[in-house]
């Protein structure tokens, strides 16, 4: 009866011991890969998505088109016989909003004054004094489906 007993108590111990071990694995290993998210630098907890945009014929060539990225913020989509270029619409000078100005061929900003070339690149104001160029964004054109997207940045 006695060694019954022992035998029970020892399978209930070890058995014990089994799920404490378990439970404090599953505890570190939890705090580990917390642990690590948080030290891990941000770019590498993002992914590429593509959101569409809209078909090519929805840009006519030779000029801009404002759309809105997943986060709300204008980017402008320049179309031209050799291809799609995107810009952000926020100056790189103190952060105005830049359009486009057909008729002089540029993007503009009226804050300082700031002028930029059709590739984005300033050319003469503030921001062409400190060398600052137009923040481009990302885009991907399906040449085969005939779709336009926008490349962004989403956690993972
Ligand atoms: S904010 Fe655009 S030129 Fe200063």
């Amino acid at each position: 009866m006695t060694d019954t007993h022992n035998g029970k108590s020892s399978r209930r111990s070890w058995l014990a011991s089994v799920l404490m071990g378990v439970g404090l694995l599953a505890s570190y290993g939890t705090l580990a890969g917390q642990t690590l998210s948080f030290l891990l630098p941000t770019g590498l907890a993002k992914r590429k998505r593509r959101i569409f945009v809209g078909p090519v014929e929805a840009f006519p060539t030779d000029a801009v088109r404002p759309i809105r990225d997943l986060e709300g913020n204008e980017v402008l989509v320049k179309r031209t016989k050799d291809g799609f270029q995107a810009f952000s619409s926020t100056c790189p000078h103190l952060g105005c909003k830049v359009r486009w100005e057909a008729d002089e061929t540029r993007f503009f900003c009226p804050c300082h004054n700031g002028v930029f070339n059709a590739d984005g690149v300033a050319i003469s104001g503030p921001p062409a004094d400190a060398g600052q160029s137009l923040y481009p964004a990302p885009l991907f054109v399906d040449d085969k489906n005939q779709v336009v997207y926008l490349e962004v940045d989403v956690p993972r």
